[in-house]
Order: structure tokens, then C-alpha cells, then sequence
């Protein structure tokens, strides 16, 4: 069953711990990002694990693959359930994070790969040299990623059904940019809602501010909730 993870995008722990409490049962996962992590650092992470919830660090890793390893090495260490890398940092970093997340053992993070970020187009793909237009080069860089051992990727809910069909059965696909229908849509493009991503081969929904910003986000969260498993 796909599950449901709420982006905790806030400037500070304390606020973060506020949200999560706010939550309760409604909410298991929550995805801590480069904002969040930036101001607090591992305090955020743990202060989340201890209360019983997984964790999702999207800080995107793309260096070179000893200092991607260390990095995975301590996110693992914290306990981390999920993490993101970019694809693009080539096969030998994306096997030395994978490799990483393997020596912690059974509690192995999930490796997942961003592509080509949503916020590029064409022309961004043009003024760095690559060849391929956008749907080429996303299900490319996915197909590597999955190759040199990630989980899944991450993927808008309008690249799911391509991304399920390129990448198997097995593969993490984990999908922001959902709002339950009727929901504000605010600055995101490309939506879908929990149903469509879900049945689309979404295996995790990322969701902020339809839950966060809700005035009752507990019943927010539940809502897209039955939504997702009530297909
Ligand atoms: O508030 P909202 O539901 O739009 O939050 C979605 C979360 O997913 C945010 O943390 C945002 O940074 C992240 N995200 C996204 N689109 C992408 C990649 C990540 O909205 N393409």
C-alpha cells in the first residue's frame, strides 16, 4: 500500500516537533529538507525519530562518491529511513551510496534518485550540453540510477506511469506536487490527485501545505489517506 509522507517544511525544529505532534496517528513519515536540516541539523532528525515517526532526508546528495558515502554513512547512522541523491552524480556515486546505506545493515536507508529537477525545461537542458529532450533524459538518468543499485526515484505524478513502465515493479517511486481534488494548487504545475498518482504506481505521495496549512490537518492527512486506498 502506497503511504503518505508530509513535507515538514518549516524553518525550525521546535515548529517541526509542533507539526508532528499536531499530527499524532494520522502521520507516520515525514520528509525533512535542505531548509529545515540547514538551520537545525541532525537535532531535527532525531527529534523526529524519537517520537516514532520515519524519516525522508531530501538533501539531494551530488558529490564525489567518498564524500556521497560518508554522507549516506551518517545519515543512516541517524536513522533515516528514505534519502535522495542526484542521478546525475554518475554510477560510481550513486554505488557508493547505495553501498553505504548496505553496511548499516537491516536498517538500511532507502536510496532514492532525483533526475532532472521539475523546476528545469528545454532550455535548461540545452545550456548544459544534454542532448536528450526531457522524458529521454529523466527515464535515462532513472534507468542508470536503478542499474547501480537505488530503490526508486522521485518522479512528478505526471512521469509515474512512464517511470513504473521503465523501471519494473520493484521500484520506489515516490511522487510531490499531489493535491486532493478541490485543494488549492498554489505555486505547484503539475498536479495529480492521491487516486490518480496512486493508481499511476505512486509508492510514496509527498504532501505539504494541503495538511500543513489545513485548519484541521489531522482530518486533511486521514482525507488523503482514504483517498489513496480507496481507489
Ligand atoms: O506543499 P507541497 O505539497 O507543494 O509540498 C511538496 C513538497 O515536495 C515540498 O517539500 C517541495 O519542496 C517538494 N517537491 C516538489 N516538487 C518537486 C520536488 C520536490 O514539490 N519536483
Amino acid at each position: 500500500m502506497a503511504e503518505l509522507i508530509v513535507a515538514l517544511d518549516v524553518p525550525s525544529t521546535a515548529e517541526a516537533v509542533a507539526k508532528v505532534e499536531t499530527l499524532g496517528d494520522s502521520v507516520s513519515f515525514y520528509k525533512i529538507g535542505m531548509e529545515l536540516f540547514t538551520a537545525e541539523g541532525p537535532e531535527v532528525v532525531k527529534a523526529v525519530k524519537m517520537r516514532g515517526k520515519n524519516v525522508f532526508l531530501d538533501l539531494k546528495f551530488h558529490d564525489i562518491p567518498r564524500t556521497v558515502q560518508r554522507a549516506v554513512t551518517s545519515a543512516a547512522t541517524l536513522g533515516v529511513d528514505l534519502l535522495t541523491i542526484h542521478a546525475a552524480g554518475g554510477r560510481a556515486m550513486i554505488r557508493a551510496a547505495k553501498d553505504a546505506a548496505l553496511a548499516v545493515g537491516a536498517r538500511a536507508p532507502k536510496i532514492l534518485a532525483v533526475t532532472m529537477l521539475t523546476s528545469l525545461d528545454q532550455t535548461a537542458l540545452d545550456d548544459l550540453g544534454v542532448g536528450r529532450g526531457m522524458s529521454e533524459q529523466v527515464e535515462a538518468l532513472g534507468r542508470l540510477a536503478l542499474a547501480n543499485g537505488a530503490d526508486g526515484v522521485v518522479c512528478s505524478p505526471k512521469e509515474v506511469a512512464a517511470m513504473r513502465a521503465a523501471l519494473g515493479p520493484d521500484a520506489l517511486l515516490v511522487t510531490p506536487g499531489v493535491r486532493p481534488a478541490g485543494a488549492a494548487v498554489g505555486d505547484q504545475k503539475r498536479v495529480a490527485t492521491p487516486a490518480d498518482a496512486v493508481r499511476d504506481g505512486s509508492t510514496h505521495l509527498v504532501v505539504g501545505r494541503p495538511i500543513l496549512q489545513a485548519d484541521d490537518p489531522c482530518a486533511a492527512a486521514r482525507a488523503i489517506r482514504a483517498e489513496m486506498e480507496n481507489l
